[in-house]
């Protein structure tokens, strides 16, 4: 650092900082610079009067204008409900069971029902609606309880082994764990359910399951293993298994007996909502 001096050449004062010999001048700032400097700092006095600013402890400071992004978003939601509530009153005056004639009706109710669908129950019937091992998939014309639209609304509101007062309700005996047939009986019971989805001879094992299953299972399975799907009893012959068709499961399905359960949805979901989730399901393929 060398002491403050006039530069020779251009007569500027200099700061007194130096580098190798090249010294800094004291120019003054240029006062359109200056000018606009000051002017932003008024500015954000101005802003932290006016809009949130600060944040304090628990909380911000609101600003004279309280304004709200949050507040910005839920008026443009209530809009947009609000532009939506026609629809949505001509949906729910639809009487049970009919898809709406009208395109436009129909595509609100799969949109709304897609978006309602990805939020509640991807969780377990898979974001496809594949479904996985003990979940069904949604997307097939494999139904427990039934694929025409009312049934498949009629689901969705009371669920299925829920706490609904009206749930979808029946539970398979669990034969092994309650003593009501003898792990042999099982197995043999087993082979003769799994003989009913395979061509081939049927095995002296399969021969004496066949007794079996008219005696403990046809009340729900029916006489040839279709289910009944008043019951929620799954088709056995159709090769598509819910909780697993190689022998140790449907041996595990025999023994212990499953008992899936599906929440209800009414209550948690408006009567819309629960409208346009039985629409999507219902166009997913398998629908009735
Ligand atoms: C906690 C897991 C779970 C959630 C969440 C769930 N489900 Fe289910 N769902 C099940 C189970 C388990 C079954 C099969 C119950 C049984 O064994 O009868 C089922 C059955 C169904 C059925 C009947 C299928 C048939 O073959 O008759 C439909 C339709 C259905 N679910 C649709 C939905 C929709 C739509 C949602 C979202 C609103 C949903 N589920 C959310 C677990 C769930
Ligand atoms: C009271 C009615 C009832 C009776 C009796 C009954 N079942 Fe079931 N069964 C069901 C229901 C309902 C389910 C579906 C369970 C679930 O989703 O949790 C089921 C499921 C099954 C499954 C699993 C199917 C799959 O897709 O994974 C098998 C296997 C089965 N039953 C075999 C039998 C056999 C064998 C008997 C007789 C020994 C029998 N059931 C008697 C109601 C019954």
């Amino acid at each position: 650092m060398s002491t403050p001096r006039k530069d020779d050449v251009s007569g500027v004062d200099t700061t007194g900082h130096e580098w190798d010999g090249i010294e800094e001048l004291n120019n003054p700032l240029p006062r359109w610079w200056l000018w606009t400097f000051l002017a932003c700092i008024v500015w954000s006095i101005g802003y932290w009067v006016v809009m949130p600013a600060w944040p304090l402890v628990a909380d911000h400071t609101r600003g004279m204008l309280g304004y709200s992004q949050r507040a910005v978003v839920a008026d443009s939601l209530a809009k947009a409900k609000a532009s939506q509530s026609g629809y949505a009153k001509r949906l729910a005056a639809l009487p049970a069971g009919e898809n709406p004639a009208d395109p436009d009706l129909q595509s609100f109710a799969l949109g709304g029902g897609r978006s309602a669908y990805a939020v509640n129950c991807s969780q377990c019937h898979g974001s496809g609606a594949a479904g996985a091992k003990g979940y069904p998939n949604l997307n097939d014309d494999d139904w427990l309880w039934g694929g025409k639209l009312a049934d498949i609304e009629q689901t969705l509101r009371v669920g299925i082994r829920s706490t609904h007062p009206d749930t979808r309700l029946n539970d398979m005996p669990a034969f092994g764990r309650d003593g009501l047939l003898t792990l042999p009986q099982i197995a043999d019971v087993a082979d003769y359910v799994l003989s009913l989805s395979h061509s081939g001879a049927v095995s002296p094992q399969a021969a004496r399951g066949q007794t079996l299953f008219a005696e403990n299972c046809t009340a729900c399975h029916g006489e040839t293993g279709r289910g009944n799907r008043e019951l929620g009893a799954p088709n056995l012959a159709d090769g598509l298994w819910l909780y697993g068709g190689d022998r140790a499961s449907v041996i595990a399905s025999i023994s212990e007996s499953r008992r899936g359960v599906m929440p209800t949805w009414e209550g948690r979901l408006d009567d819309v909502t629960i409208r346009q989730l039985a629409i999507y399901v219902h166009s997913l393929g398998g629908g009735e």
